[in-house]
């Protein structure tokens, strides 16, 4: 029975409590406004045993990991480590196009370097007094991720594994003993985001589309190269440059491009090119649990695949989604 003004103080103190006056606490921040959120409550609660990371996928939005850095540091005063391991999860995921395959992939890869920075983190504090060890794991869930992820029929009826749900954690508590943390828990995007407000994070990192722990790996239909990350993060930098230009982007829930990997027949001059195929996709929802198409000018929408088949090489066709959740889900994986 907890009203939305009491939530930043009442969660802070059942954070203090949890956690103690000694132990650290390590946190997997991506730069959306969830696992900022949950670094800014955890921050006011605990100020720097708690350890944010940021783990370069490599299949990140262009500059995003130097910008969330920056932000985090200005905004925050969260010093934020970045773990460059872009190569790794490349190498792991090469030849594979099995969604469901790819995202375990990429949570067991998340594993091993969270493991890896709670040890780091662990001996840096050794010679630090009244800090103990690395016992709790941050992570930014929500509501609906965790309704998606239960399984309703059985294994089989799993709509699909959210890294940060299903899978990431089990191995990682009982091979660690760490225990989870999960502020966000029961709540919906927009109480995050009023949240976030109260906390006074910039309005331009609260009103920020989501991007999913996975990256643009889960929006390349296909086995990922880092040739295919570079043409759809190119893509998408130009669509979402574009939204924002025209004024559109606080309009639309989650927009971005993505990239098949099956290849199309194009004429650039009097050159044939056999060019990748950009998905554009931009939806509306209140929960994300179910989302509309969004209904641009059919004029934006040429402007956009005009300026990306001129500046992507690789590209020679863009097509626009029109499939709302459900059936689609709003990813492309
Ligand atoms: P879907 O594609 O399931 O997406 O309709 C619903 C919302 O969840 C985000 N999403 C994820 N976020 N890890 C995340 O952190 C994931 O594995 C993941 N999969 C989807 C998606 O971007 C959308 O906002």
């Amino acid at each position: 029975n907890w009203k939305m003004g009491d939530f930043v103080p009442l969660e802070i103190a059942r954070i203090r409590d949890l956690v103690g006056d000694r132990a650290l606490v390590l946190g997997a921040v991506s730069g959306g406004v969830d696992s900022t959120v949950g670094a800014a409550l955890m921050r006011e609660a605990i100020g720097d045993r708690f350890k944010a990371i940021l783990i370069d996928t490599g299949c990140m939005r262009l500059n995003e990991c130097e910008e969330v850095k920056e932000t985090l540091g200005k905004h925050l005063a969260i010093d934020l480590t970045v773990v460059e391991a872009g190569e790794l999860f490349m190498s792991r995921l090469a030849d594979v196009s099995d969604p469901e395959k790819k995202r375990k992939i990429i949570g067991s890869t998340f594993i091993d370097l969270f493991e890896k920075e709670a040890i780091r983190i662990e001996k840096e504090a050794e010679n630090t007094p009244n800090t103990g060890k690395v016992e709790w794991f941050l992570q930014g869930t929500l509501y609906p991720d965790v309704i998606e992820s239960l399984s309703f029929r059985g294994p089989s009826a799993t709509i699909k594994t959210h890294h940060n749900v299903g899978g990431l954690p089990e191995r990682m508590m009982n091979g660690q003993g760490l225990r989870l943390i999960e502020p966000l828990r029961l709540l919906f995007k927009d109480e995050v985001r009023a949240i976030g407000r109260q906390l006074g994070i910039h309005e331009s990192l609260v009103n920020r589309h989501p991007f999913p722990g996975p990256g643009i790996a889960i929006r390349i239909l296909g086995d990922v190269t880092k040739e295919r990350v570079e043409i759809a993060r190119k893509a998408d930098h130009i669509f979402i440059t574009m939204i924002k230009e025209a004024g559109l982007y606080d309009q639309i829930s989650q927009a971005f491009a993505g990239l098949d990997t099956n290849r199309s027949v194009g004429v650039f001059g009097d050159q044939r090119v056999w060019g990748y195929i950009v998905i554009l996709r931009a939806v509306r929802t209140k929960d994300f649990m179910s989302a509309e198409v969004f209904n641009f000018d059919n004029s934006f929408l040429m402007n956009v695949s005009r300026t990306i088949c001129n500046q992507v090489d690789g590209v020679s066709r863009v097509v626009y989604d029109l499939t709302s959740k459900p059936p689609g889900t709003i990813e492309l994986e």
